[in-house]
């Protein structure tokens, strides 16, 4: 079928605009690599050049007539600097292909097979990938005679006077003393070693390093070995070449060599039957991998078998039969497709980034709030924009920086809307007070705005924890004219919710059960729910703990609530007022009378821990054992200092030692630190 002209305009118009978004993609991954790998630039993160990455190779998939040979994805990164002597690598130094779940491990896998024509199964290695910087040396008769960086793989930077500098790195090899071997690992600086060194630098108004390999590569790449002595690196090696008359059949005989001749080889490894067992080996890494003393960024899986590794050779910069199994980037970059607004329940309008759905921390997100103007302003933020995003853990995403090289030209500015988006009510600006400052902030000012209304009642319902009614429910209910309020959700029979259309009898049962057993609630709870202006989770519970019940805190006057313990004036007011309000009060009726039941606070202190007592080994990464110490005591814990079977959790750091081996034995619970955090 021929194509309309509007059709080919069409596709004229997108090519064009494909073809610019490479050249800026390829642009600004060149500048990043060149800061990157040849200045040591301490703010480059390899997450963001990772997604940059990622995006150019989706494009180029997509749009294969934009490939182009000579452009700089397809060459190896690095080059060596000017200011050292250059060395050429005997063997090429590879890097390798990265695998950011199980299913591109299994067609790594599949592949393989094929390659191999093995339908049988492969052993493989498994080994912790560290995130510092690739060196080789060279020992000669046993002597370490030079060391090297990467450089693009081919030449490298001569280091050997600064590498000398690193205790690990063994000036002489133990015997039998080999005529030639070249060793390759990584040079590294601890976790802990970073901290102390950027804590120094801070006070010295120093620049500092945003990670461990930074300030590997940073210390290591300058002309001063009494600097490089100062920064305590560490080398841990990973593989070896020039063992011609050896007898070694694996990639994890090579590990153990390495070893008997002296040199770190990091203990987390693991031979592997099956890909099954390479899985529980990365998942098992992953728990421990907050607490480990080096930065990493994931694990080399690898062929064991040197014969096999022979056969399946490297294929452009890469082996087969190696890949990294990288762990999920918790930054990423992706286009700010439009800003929306949402209206919250006090009528404040947020700002959320809407993008593409992309993949961070493990999760597929496509909203990110921009919290206010101020922020926007701040960020620099234009709709169209190519932004980096940032999700840690279980943190909502946000927006923490704007690439400003990759704008085309047709980004636009955000304005704040002059009307609410939802009720066409006026919104007006005010001055509100956070912890340090004050920021502006924009508010629809009809008390009737849906909105409002509708977020209220999210808000209620979450608080009273009536996890059946989320807010597309509570929506349908508003709509089908079942509720006015959200006091009437407590009279709601089982009759009034079967009859709408798409609700069984069983999920009517359910959501009349739950409101029945979550209708009692605590005093700080219904506090926090009613949504006055300035009363939180914290404020509610702090009124309720003075108060104890309700009664006296409706009938109590300003001085009587500005006397406690964090409650300002502005909080005493707002509270004050809204007792003062007849609306109000009869809404509390109403709910009294519809089945509420508000439980009076008891004066208790936190208990959290009693009966339950904790052994702390190892240097926790995240706190001090002081501190770890102080929080235990503080919600009912007992600290011990031996490992019994009364112990009811050991809290294990690094290097924990023989009390971790005898919980081990006993059965007892063990910690992360990074457990135990989210515990406490
Ligand atoms: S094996 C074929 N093992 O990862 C080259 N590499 O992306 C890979 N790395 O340049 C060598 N830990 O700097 C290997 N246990 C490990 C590693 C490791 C970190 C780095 C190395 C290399 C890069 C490849």
């Amino acid at each position: 079928m021929q194509k309309s002209d509007t059709e080919k305009k069409i596709q004229q118009r997108t090519s064009l605009a494909v073809s610019r978004r490479v050249q800026k993609l390829r642009d600004e991954i060149a500048r990043l690599r060149e800061a990157y790998h040849t200045k040591n630039a301490p703010n480059v993160t390899d997450d963001v050049y990772d997604s940059l990455n990622r995006e150019l190779r989706t494009l180029l998939v997509q749009y294969p007539e934009f490939v182009d040979e000579n452009s700089p994805e397809n060459r190896i990164a690095g080059r060596p600097l000017d200011k050292f002597e250059k060395v050429k690598h005997r063997e090429r130094m590879l890097s390798l292909n990265d695998v950011f779940d199980k299913e591109e491990l299994r067609a790594w896998e599949k592949r393989t097979k094929k390659l191999l024509n093995e339908n049988s199964k492969i052993g493989y290695f498994c080994e912790v990938k560290f995130d510092g910087l690739a060196v080789s040396l060279i020992y000669k008769n046993g002597k370490f005679i030079q060391g090297a960086t990467r450089g693009d793989g081919f030449v490298g930077e001569d280091i050997t006077q600064n590498l000398k500098t690193i205790n690990s790195i063994p000036i002489l090899l133990n015997e039998p003393h080999l005529p030639y071997l070249e060793v390759r690992g990584e040079a590294l600086m601890s976790k802990k070693t970073l901290l102390l060194l950027n804590s120094k630098n801070k006070k010295a108004e120093k620049q500092l390093f945003a990670n461990t390999r930074n300030a590997a590569a940073g210390s290591l790449r300058q002309l001063d070995p009494q600097l490089a002595l100062e920064r305590h690196l560490d080398f841990i090696a990973y593989d070896t070449f020039g063992l011609k008359n050896h007898s070694l059949n694996k990639h994890s005989d090579k590990h153990e060599m390495l070893r008997s001749l002296g040199f770190k080889v990091e203990k987390l490894e693991a031979k592997c039957n099956n890909l099954e067992e390479v899985i529980i080996f990365i998942r098992k890494f992953e728990k421990i991998r907050p607490d480990f003393p080096y930065g990493t960024d994931g694990i080399v899986v690898s062929v064991d078998s040197l014969d096999l590794q022979e056969v399946l050779g490297v294929i452009g910069k890469a082996p087969r039969y190696m890949v990294a199994f990288k762990y999920p980037a918790e930054k990423a970059t992706t286009i700010v497709q439009d800003i929306k607004i949402n209206v919250g329940r006090t009528g404040v309008l947020t700002p959320l980034a809407v993008f593409s759905p992309t993949l961070v921390a493990g999760s597929t997100v496509s909203k990110a709030t921009l919290h206010n103007l101020d922020q926007i302003e701040r960020l620099g933020l234009k709709i169209g924009d190519t932004v980096v995003i940032e999700k840690a853990g279980d943190v909502i995403p946000k927006v923490v920086e704007v690439l400003t090289k990759m704008r085309s030209g047709g980004e636009k500015k955000f304005v704040m809307p002059k009307i609410c988006p939802v009720c066409g009510g006026a919104v007006k600006k005010k001055n509100v007070a956070e912890k340090t400052d004050t920021s502006v902030a924009y508010y629809c000012i009809n008390p009737k705005c849906k909105a409002k209304d509708e977020r209220f009642l999210e808000h209620f319902i979450s608080v009273f924890e009536i996890y059946e009614l989320g807010p597309k429910i509570l929506k349908r209910f508003k709509d089908e004219g079942l509720i006015t309020d959200v006091a009437d959700i407590f009279t709601l029979k089982k009759e009034d919710i079967e009859l709408l259309p798409r609700f069984g009898e069983k999920s009517a049962e359910n959501i009349i059960r739950e409101i029945g057993i979550k209708r009692k609630v605590k005093l700080s709870k219904f506090l926090w729910a009613l949504g006055i202006l300035h009363v939180g989770e914290e404020t509610a519970r702090d009124l309720a703990i003075n108060f104890g019940t309700l009664e006296r805190l409706i009938k109590a006057n300003l001085d009587e609530m500005n006397e406690i313990e964090n409650i300002g004036i502005a909080v005493s007011k707002s509270l004050y007022n809204f007792f003062r309000d007849k609306n109000n009060l009869n809404f509390i009726k109403k709910l009294e009378k519809n089945g509420v039941i508000v439980l009076k606070e008891e004066k208790k202190k936190n208990n959290k821990f009693s009966r339950l007592t904790f052994v702390l080994t190892g240097a926790l990464s995240n706190m001090s054992r002081e501190i770890a110490k102080e929080k235990i005591i503080a919600l009912g814990g007992k600290v011990a200092g031996s490992v019994s079977k009364n112990t009811s959790y050991v809290v294990a750091g690094l290097e924990a030692g023989s009390k971790l081996t005898k919980a081990k034995s006993l059965g007892i619970k063990i910690l992360s630190g990074a457990e135990f955090l989210k515990m406490i």
